[in-house]
């Protein structure tokens, strides 16, 4: 089969497309005929050689992906070959095939594109599990999402109104803040330097509440505007680092309105752990992609012999949601 390989740690030059044997699935495995997947920050930090995959993963990136049963391993009865699935991996999905648990892929509905659902893994099991399994989002919450226009910052905006929430963004362009509020967005504040101008926003636009929960998917400076911006009780997630990896933070102001302050990531959750976030996606998200509630936003979609400038448009953080791989 054909995948992405990663010939030595640098920039996009490093990656090349190389014939790999096909993964024969295990015991309860699945083989995927991948058809789909998407780009992610891991699989930049990763051709860098600064994100190694967890033990046991291979070493071709990509972590989601839509495909198509092509076999099922010993004692799998839930899926047949033909079935459209997708899902989360730990790696191998910048390949024509992979092989995953039975357990962590959910059904694609009919509606949905190749292109599109190869978008929808990585973002919505991240915001759906960080607002709505672990931070408890309720209707008539007021959320904050920064970096609205990620890829994982647009899912969390439509989930957060799905669930009767309203949604608040940041994003360095106002051209992006603009494009979120199509998207379900109440208002944004861009942020040019000083991530101060949060927490003025914030109060404004909640006639000082603050915000309830937060899903940081930016770090490093914002981590202190977040603390101040949110309301009593409120919930900080932090899901991603791309501003920075340490904070100066108000500690006291953590005590004095009881916040909880919670660090998540996908990629290293053990297989039980990762059938659980797959089950709550399918039951929870998956009707919501059938019937139009939710949708992946794509900014641009390349072709596997083109992932140096796929990996390029990521980079470049002019994207507006996801840059999607067609397999073919
Ligand atoms: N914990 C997990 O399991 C998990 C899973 C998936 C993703 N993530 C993390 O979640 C974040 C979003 O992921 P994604 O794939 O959706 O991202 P993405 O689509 O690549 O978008 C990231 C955006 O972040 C903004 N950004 C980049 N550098 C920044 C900086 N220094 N300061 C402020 N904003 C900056 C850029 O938008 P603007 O500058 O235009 O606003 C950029 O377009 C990433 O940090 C990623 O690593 C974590």
């Amino acid at each position: 089969m054909r995948a992405v390989v990663i010939t030595r740690p640098g920039g996009p030059e490093v990656l090349a497309i190389e014939d790999r044997p096909r993964p024969v699935p295990a015991a309860g495995e699945i083989l995927v005929r991948v058809r789909a997947s998407a780009l992610n920050r891991a699989d930049l930090l990763q051709r860098e050689g600064n994100y190694p995959p967890p033990p046991g993963a291979p070493d071709i990136p990509g972590l989601e992906f839509a495909g198509e049963v092509a076999a099922v391993g010993a004692r799998v009865t839930r899926w047949r070959e033909g079935d459209r699935v997708f899902g989360l991996v730990a790696g191998g999905a910048h390949a024509e095939y992979l092989v995953t648990d039975a357990g962590c892929v959910a059904p694609v509905p009919d509606a949905l594109s190749w292109t599109d659902a190869g978008c929808i893994p990585e973002a919505f099991i991240t915001a759906h599990d960080a607002l709505v399994t672990q931070a408890g989002l309720r209707a008539n919450e007021f959320v904050l999402v920064h970096a609205v226009g990620s890829g994982v910052g647009l899912a969390a905006v439509q989930i957060a109104r799905a669930w009767g929430a309203t949604p608040f963004g940041t994003a360095r362009s106002p051209e992006k803040i603009e494009r979120a509020r199509t998207l379900g967005m109440a208002d944004g504040v861009v942020v040019a330097g000083d991530p101060g101008v949060i927490v003025d926003a914030t109060q404004r636009w909640t006639g000082k509440h603050g915000i309830d929960v937060i899903l940081d998917l930016v770090g490093g400076p914002y981590v202190a505007a977040d603390i101040q911006a949110a309301a009593p009780r409120g919930r900080i997630m932090l899901v991603g680092s791309v501003a920075g990896r340490s904070a100066t933070i108000p500690s006291g102001m953590i005590l004095g309105k009881r916040l909880t302050l919670r660090g998540t990531v996908l990629r290293g959750r053990g297989v039980e752990e990762k059938r659980v976030v797959t089950a709550a996606f399918a039951a929870e998200v998956v009707p919501r992609l059938a019937n139009g509630e939710l949708a992946a936003t794509v900014d641009s979609e390349f072709a596997l012999d083109d992932i140096r400038a796929a990996h390029e448009r990521l980079a470049s953080n002019a994207t507006f949601g996801k840059v999607a791989l067609r397999v073919e």
